[in-house]
């Protein structure tokens, strides 16, 4: 990753110079009913534009398997829910994604970065990160970073994602 393309500068004293900058490209696969996934990306993306990172937001239910191979590095974010009737799992469209259309999609080391929301006051709070971290690693993806884990409502919550988000973009420019 982290492809680095050279421009040539002419300073004022005519000495040649370059300068690298990087291009790295994100796709973020999310799903969400309440809104609350989609504002914790709308607050990330931003972060991440800043330190020249494009990110592609994907919702789940609209991918196809290939999709999760796109880019640089993939991003998936889900919050916790009670899909198939117990508690502790996947949102209903990452879960029909990752467990059905993409069950034997190979990620060939691909840089995984996850996000995971859940509630304090449910037993099994926030296990959507240990569904998603499953996913990677059975499915042969490289997990970078920590998982951002956001415990109820997102709203006030902001600066968790923005420090979140710049401890990433340093990992994904040097990945
Ligand atoms: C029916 C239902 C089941 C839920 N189950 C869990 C759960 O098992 N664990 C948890 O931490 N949060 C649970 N939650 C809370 C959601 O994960 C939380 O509200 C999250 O922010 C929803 O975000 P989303 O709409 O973007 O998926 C549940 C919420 C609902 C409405």
């Amino acid at each position: 990753m982290g492809k680095g393309y050279r421009f040539p500068l002419f300073p004022a004293n005519g000495l040649a110079a370059t300068m690298t900058v990087s291009m790295v490209s994100l796709t973020a696969i999310y799903a969400t009913s309440t809104g609350h996934t989609e504002y914790v990306l709308q607050a990330l993306v931003p972060v991440l534009a800043k330190q020249g990172i494009t990110v592609t937001l994907r919702r789940a239910e609209t991918c196809a398997p290939e999709d999760l191979l796109v880019g640089d590095a993939l991003l998936l974010a889900s919050g916790t829910w009670n899909t198939g009737g117990s508690e502790g799992q996947l949102h209903v469209h990452m879960d029909a994604l990752l467990n059905h259309r993409a069950k034997d999609i190979e990620l060939r080391e691909k840089p995984c970065v996850l996000i995971a929301l859940g509630d304090d006051r449910y037993y099994y709070s926030c296990r959507a990160t240990e569904r998603l971290m499953q996913f990677v690693l059975h499915h042969g993806g490289k997990p970078l970073g920590s998982p951002l884990l956001m415990v109820n409502e997102p709203y006030g919550q902001e600066e968790k994602v923005r420090k979140w988000g710049e401890k990433l973009a340093i990992l994904l420019l040097a990945a």
